[in-house]
């Protein structure tokens, strides 16, 4: 009978979640005692909740995973959880996790990833807890797990108990008189149960088979990320795709030494067999899940925050939102305001939040909000507490199925009824983390100073005139919980904005990001580099940001 050993344990600085969980390199976890801490940390959090509790466990394949699980379910039997729900292998994705704490009433769980940062020994690890409505904790939580970490001189574990997870199934272990739990479960299962409630799968595989006379192509590409078992099952299994649908999906440590990461620059391979091959439709999706990349034929490109917009405003072809309706519609501050316009139309609230999931969640619990999205490749519904990549791209393909339209003409009919948000973001990663810092500082100063708002900046020639500027704090209309700092942002009269923050999911350096957007009615063909490159020069100069980070260029454009 394995019995519980505690164990002396000293505070590591720095085990701060950012806007996504505590996230650093593998070699930071690897320290002694160093993960022990953090997830003893978790459950002291949840203290008097804990003992009996169900958690459920599970990540997205990257090194560490299944070392880290192994820990989880130690701790947690030293703690008094009564039962686990653990991914195969530790494998579940993070929509996925968030159905199953749903679906189970579970009181939470500990998902374990580091998202769309590279995985393997020499790159990133990460831990993340979720509550029991399935999203990420809120600040108040994590700000509480962080405070735990800096005063922990014990951990609970039970360091005798054997429990592999290669194989489904239920196995019951006596911690000194208690039962604990692990029951090893199928990572799609629960979740494809899910995806058949919400959509009308059959008629996206008869699409997706060409049957009815339409022939029409896909290229679902999982990045050698947790997808993988996902994308196979659901598109080609379920849905009757082709096997040549699919590209990358086996879940590899590290990811193949690909940046899994949906987007342009990081996502390449498969803009480039779309380009050039017969494929109506790509999709692409990160580490973990939840970020999703949409293009269509000859790799036309959708910005995240245009696809947030034809989505809400085709909602109706989804047998989910047709029986309940949509509430509200939501976007994170940085996120272009196409949307915004779908909500008009459609007589629906639009709330504008911080950047970071967990700002959703409140939202969707008071049944306000039902679909949302970031500009950083998530998009989502009150479904589950996360963002959800494969739910995109069936939300993407429910919708072309019932138009009969392709992924470019529907995007134009969009902005030939809407207007177009052009959008860009330029991402800096892993600058000098003093010197953005004092160019965040600096930039504050100058748009917060008397005058600045009505002030005239030019940039190649083109004039705007600042509304307003400020650094964006937000108020959360449930519990008046409020955020602050979340970002600088410069309007402009005509609607256009400038917004520059530095990132909060990194693991060394600094990131900068900004982001540009400016709205037209009937121009709506431009080129979104051309459109913007105004605004671009504006805020390059306003910052100095070549000068501060000694970069002449981005590493990332979306
Ligand atoms: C980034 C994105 C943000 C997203 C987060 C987690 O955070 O910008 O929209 O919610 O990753 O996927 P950042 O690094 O900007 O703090
Ligand atoms: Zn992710």
């Amino acid at each position: 009978m394995p019995g519980i050993v505690t164990v002396n344990t000293s505070p590591y600085e720095g085990q701060k979640p950012g806007t996504s969980g505590l996230r650093k390199k593998v070699k930071v976890f690897l320290q002694e005692n160093y993960t022990e801490n953090f997830v003893q940390s978790i459950l002291d959090a949840n203290k008097g909740a804990v003992a009996g509790s169900t958690l459920v466990v599970g990540g997205d394949g990257r090194y560490l995973v299944k070392e880290v699980v192994d820990k989880i379910i130690k701790i947690c039997a030293g703690n008094g959880v009564s039962r686990l729900l653990v991914g195969q292998n530790g494998i579940l994705s993070t929509p996925a996790v968030s159905c199953i704490i749903r679906k189970y009433k579970t009181l939470g769980g500990i998902v374990l990833t580091a998202s769309h940062n590279p995985g393997g020994i020499d790159n990133d690890f990460g831990i993340k807890f979720n509550c029991a409505n399935g999203g990420p904790a809120p600040d108040a939580t994590t700000n509480q797990i962080h405070a735990l970490t800096t005063q922990i001189s014990q951990y609970k574990t039970v360091p005798d108990l054997v429990c592999p997870i290669d194989k489904c199934g239920v196995q019951k272990f006596d911690v000194e008189g208690q039962t604990f739990t692990v029951e090893v479960i199928d990572p799609v299962d629960d979740y494809l149960a899910l995806m058949r409630e919400i959509f009308d799968l059959p008629a996206i595989g008869r699409l997706l088979r060409g049957e009815g006379g339409r022939k029409f192509n896909v290229l679902i590409d999982g990045m050698n990320g947790v997808t993988g078992p996902y994308i196979q099952r659901i598109f080609v299994q379920e849905l009757g795709a082709p096997p040549t649908s699919v590209r990358r999906v086996t879940p590899l440590e590290d990811f193949g030494g690909a940046h899994p990461d949906p987007n342009l620059t990081y996502a390449a391979e498969l803009v480039e067999e779309v380009r050039s091959g017969d494929y109506d439709f790509g999709a692409a999706f990160d580490g973990d899940g939840d970020r999703n990349m949409i293009i269509g034929r000859n790799a036309f490109f959708v910005t995240p925050s245009d696809s947030l917009a034809v989505l809400a405003a085709g909602a109706a072809a989804v047998p989910y939102f047709r029986s309940r309706g949509v509430a509200g519609l939501a976007r994170s501050m940085p996120t272009a305001a196409a949307a915004d316009r779908v909500a008009k139309e459609l007589g629906l609230p639009v709330f504008e939040v911080p950047t970071g999931w967990k700002y959703f969640g409140n939202l969707m619990d008071a049944g306000r909000l039902s679909i949302c999205g970031e500009e950083s490749f998530g998009t989502g519904s009150d479904h589950v507490r996360e963002k959800d990549g494969i739910w995109a791209a069936l939300f993407w393909l429910q919708v072309l199925a019932a138009s009969g339209l392709s992924v470019e003409d529907t995007m134009k009919e969009h902005w030939r009824k809407f207007g177009r948000n052009y959008f860009t973001r330029y991402d800096y990663e892993e600058c000098a983390s003093a010197p953005c810092a004092e160019m965040m500082l600096s930039l504050e100063r100058t748009i917060t100073a008397p005058g600045f708002a009505g002030s005239v900046l030019t940039g190649q020639g083109k004039a705007y005139t600042v509304a307003a500027a400020d650094d964006f704090s937000y108020m959360d209309p449930v519990d008046h919980s409020v955020a602050m700092k979340q970002g600088l942002r410069i309007i402009f009269t005509d609607g256009s904005r400038i917004v520059m923050r530095l990132s909060g999911t990194g693991s060394s350096g600094a990131t900068v990001r900004l982001y540009i957007d400016s709205y037209e009615l009937t121009d709506v063909l431009g080129d979104a580099q051309d459109m913007l490159r105004p605004l671009v020069d504006i805020a390059l100069q306003l910052s100095d940001l070549p000068r501060y980070t000694g970069r002449a260029a981005p590493t990332v454009i979306t």
